[in-house]
């Protein structure tokens, strides 16, 4: 952690979640093909990571792939996987910097080769104990809540649960993000300001930044601009 950060280090969230939006618009401004945006989305993802992880933040939750996305041209889908793929590819890199990798959502559809380096990377970085960043891919809010109902309802079927014991925490231990504490802050750069279906659940009580910039421009700075106005914030979680 930096001497600047340590300093305050009471204000640094533990856990950031990050909606990389603005890519496709970044691409357009140099005139350049959509995917040339993601690929610089996909440089800033590592920049903001290995500086979260010098400022002793200790979960990244970044999302790279909606539920809805599939929706799009499919040489963009595929350039967005192979982007994955690519970075997944490094993943022992990671590993080796005490990163743990883990992703969030529904890994069915996606093709079996990356399912299988998402699992190697999850498996050889799982005793790391430096910072934690998930990846959202093929992730969507609602489907994450309905996947823990079902999973739940098929429990209690099977006479292994009593619905009368369904309560908040045995919910999240059936959501992807089981064992990870809810984001303290989320950044949504690119001037939208909505959710887009991401950690629905989990974003309860989280402060939300919304900064101007595209999220191929995001720099460390920017984060530090984030951090700054999540510092100033009084969280009360209903209280007074
Ligand atoms: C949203 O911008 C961005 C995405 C849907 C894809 C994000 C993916 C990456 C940054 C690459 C992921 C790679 C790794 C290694 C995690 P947009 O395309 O909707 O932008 P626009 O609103 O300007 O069109």
């Amino acid at each position: 952690m930096s001497e600047e950060h340590q300093k305050k280090s009471f204000s640094v969230p533990a856990h950031i979640a990050i909606i990389m939006d603005g890519n496709g618009r970044w691409a357009k401004r140099r005139g350049l093909p959509r995917n040339a945006g993601h690929k610089q989305g996909a440089k800033a993802f590592e920049n903001i990571c290995d500086y979260c992880q010098k400022i002793g933040v200790k979960y990244v939750t970044a999302y790279a792939f909606s539920t809805e996305n599939w929706k799009r041209p499919q040489s963009e889908v595929d350039a967005i996987m192979e982007l994955l793929r690519s970075y997944l590819k490094e993943a022992s890199k990671q590993a080796k910097r005490n990163v743990r990798l883990l992703f969030l959502g529904d890994r069915k559809p996606l093709a079996s080769d990356l399912q299988q380096l998402m699992e190697s990377a999850e498996r050889e970085s799982e005793k790391n104990t430096g910072i934690t960043v998930c990846v959202a891919l093929n992730y969507g809010g609602r489907a994450e809540i309905a996947h823990s109902a079902r999973e739940l309802a098929q429990m209690a079927a099977r006479g292994e649960l009593d619905p009368d014991s369904i309560d908040e925490r045995l919910f999240e231990r059936h959501l992807y993000t089981a064992g990870i504490p809810d984001p303290d802050l989320l950044i949504r750069p690119s001037g939208e300001l909505r959710l887009s279906n991401f950690l629905l659940w989990q974003l309860a009580y989280t402060e939300f930044v919304f900064q101007d910039v595209l999220w191929p421009d995001f720099t460390p700075a920017h984060l530090d601009q984030a951090i700054a106005q999540y510092a100033k914030r009084n969280r009360r979680f209903g209280g007074i």
